[in-house]
């Protein structure tokens, strides 16, 4: 088998699922490099060699590149940090490496306002109405108060906050979510307008869908829709999240999409593509998946919620281990700019996160369900992996945000472990996901329940029909 090297930058389960699929090539004896937020221990055991950059510093990852760079053929970068502060121009430039991720200029995903913009210029009918806040064009709290009135009123105060720069999907406050009056969502525009630019934008009612394509630079190979499952708590209640679960159905749209749904967001992300490489001076500066569009479908076209520069967490977990071709050809056609198309097996997959009690607020919202005994002490994940016996590839678990520390695991703060069930169906691939989740113990770790769920789905479809209905 020929060999290949592979530097990974890692930061959680979605790029455990990166190295998962790359170790498990049918063609290639993969040996990897990873760059990791942690000591994954999934990640650790997997590698050649490892090291740890807890901020993804991109000039570490480099050096790390440096030093074993005659063994390296490609790299793969999973998180926006290092794509946003530019790790592949540095790292071409500086090793020759070639990189699958957006170069920095690509990399919308650092301004929500960049997004907006360039989107009003080609699809300005997938952009919800918006405004644009920022600090240095007000001279006090009460003139920016002023505006950001009048625009509510316009609206009917159906409005949604959100920082320019990225936040983990954690700074976005929605109207009746996240506040029910002008003066609280103003107070959650302050708390972010004192760092920099907020945009407010219209509140898009309907149901949501993360379509994300491979993109060589010339080609987008579109994958399969997922639906993500963005707030904390059960039946969508919660602040937003990075996404605590996310499922894939058997064919490329969700239940609750019609085949022109899914049409119409192709049609969008190619028009998109088109116009907005078409501008680059580097053709391949676009490589990796410069388009991971949040949609929102509504009782009329789609609309954008945002676009992301990466695969999305958790949603490339539902996709990774269940394509049919080789993920290394598949990078290798990434760089070599030959990927017009991706195949992905016919069968729902279903994720679901467990995660710490400080996430999401948990601990605050229900103190009394946290196991305090259990805080701090390792996770044993013995008894979730042992299920492959029963259930063979159709289970894989992606520790995250987790540690390997004197041979224990231990959780750390962010999403800590995800579990995928593959299946004919989402009921049965939810069941999966679900043991593999039930059978994780330690750090007092917990879940939501409704990832996937009969019920939530039902209710995502009655809701579209009801829109569609009274359109
Ligand atoms: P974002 O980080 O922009 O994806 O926003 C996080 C979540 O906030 C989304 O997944 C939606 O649930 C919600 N959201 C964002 N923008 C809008 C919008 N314009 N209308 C309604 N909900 C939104
Ligand atoms: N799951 C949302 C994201 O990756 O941004």
């Amino acid at each position: 088998m020929e060999k290949v090297g592979v530097l990974v930058v890692a930061y959680g389960a979605r790029e455990t699922a990166i190295v998962d699929a790359l170790a498990r090539s049918p063609n290639y004896n993969v040996k990897l490099y990873i760059a990791d937020k942690q000591l994954n221990p999934f990640n650790a055991e997997k590698a050649a060699k490892h090291v740890v950059v807890p901020d993804l510093g991109i000039e570490k990852i480099c050096s790390f590149a440096e030093a074993n760079k005659s063994e390296i053929d490609f790299a793969i970068v999973g998180p926006e940090k290092p794509i946003i502060d530019g790790v592949r121009d540095l790292l071409e430039k500086q090793t020759g490496i070639p990189v699958i991720c957006p170069k920095k200029d690509c990399a919308i995903e650092a301004s929500k306002v960049q997004q907006r913009l360039l989107f009003e210029e080609i699809v300005p009918e997938a952009n919800p109405r918006f405004r644009v806040f920022k600090p240095e064009d007000y001279a006090s709290v009460d003139a920016v108060k002023k505006d950001v009135f009048g625009w509510l009123r316009e609206l009917d105060n159906q409005a949604v906050v959100k920082p320019d720069k990225p936040t983990a999907g954690k700074g976005v406050g929605v109207w009746g979510d996240h506040f029910t009056t002008r003066e609280q969502l103003f107070e959650h525009f302050m708390s972010n307008f004192q760092y920099g630019t907020v945009i407010i934008e219209e509140k898009i009612d309907g149901e949501e869908s993360s379509f994300m394509a491979f993109c060589d630079g010339k080609h987008l190979a579109p994958l399969p829709d997922t639906r993500d499952h963005k707030r904390a708590f059960d039946d969508d209640k919660g602040p937003n999240t990075g996404g605590m679960g996310s499922y894939k159905n058997k064919i490329d749209q969700l239940p609750f999409m019609m085949k022109a749904d899914r049409e119409a967001e192709l049609a969008i992300a190619k028009k998109i593509f088109k116009e907005w490489t078409a501008k680059m001076p580097d053709p391949s500066a676009a490589r990796g998946v410069p388009l991971y569009l949040a949609f929102m479908h509504t009782r009329g076209s789609p609309k954008i919620l945002e676009n992301n520069s990466r695969p999305g967490d958790p949603e490339i977990i539902n996709i990774l281990p269940v394509l049919k071709d080789d993920f290394v050809d598949v990078c290798f056609r990434m760089i070599d700019g030959s990927l017009s198309r991706v195949e992905v097996q016919k069968v729902a997959t279903v994720l679901t996160y467990k995660v710490p009690p400080s996430y999401g607020g948990y601990a605050d919202v229900f103190p009394a369900k946290v196991n305090h005994a259990e805080v701090g002490m390792p996770v044993d994940l013995s008894k979730a992996y042992a299920l492959t016996s029963k259930y063979g590839d159709r289970i894989r678990v992606y520790p995250a945000s987790m540690e390997l520390r004197n041979g224990q695991v231990y959780a750390l703060k962010s999403r800590v472990v995800g579990v995928l069930g593959v299946g004919d169906s989402i009921e049965e691939a939810r069941k999966i996901s679900l043991e593999g989740i039930n059978a994780i113990r330690g750090g007092a770790l917990w879940n939501r329940t409704d990832i996937a769920s009969k019920q939530h789905i039902a209710k995502c479809v009655r809701h579209l029909k009801q829109l569609r209905a009274e359109a």
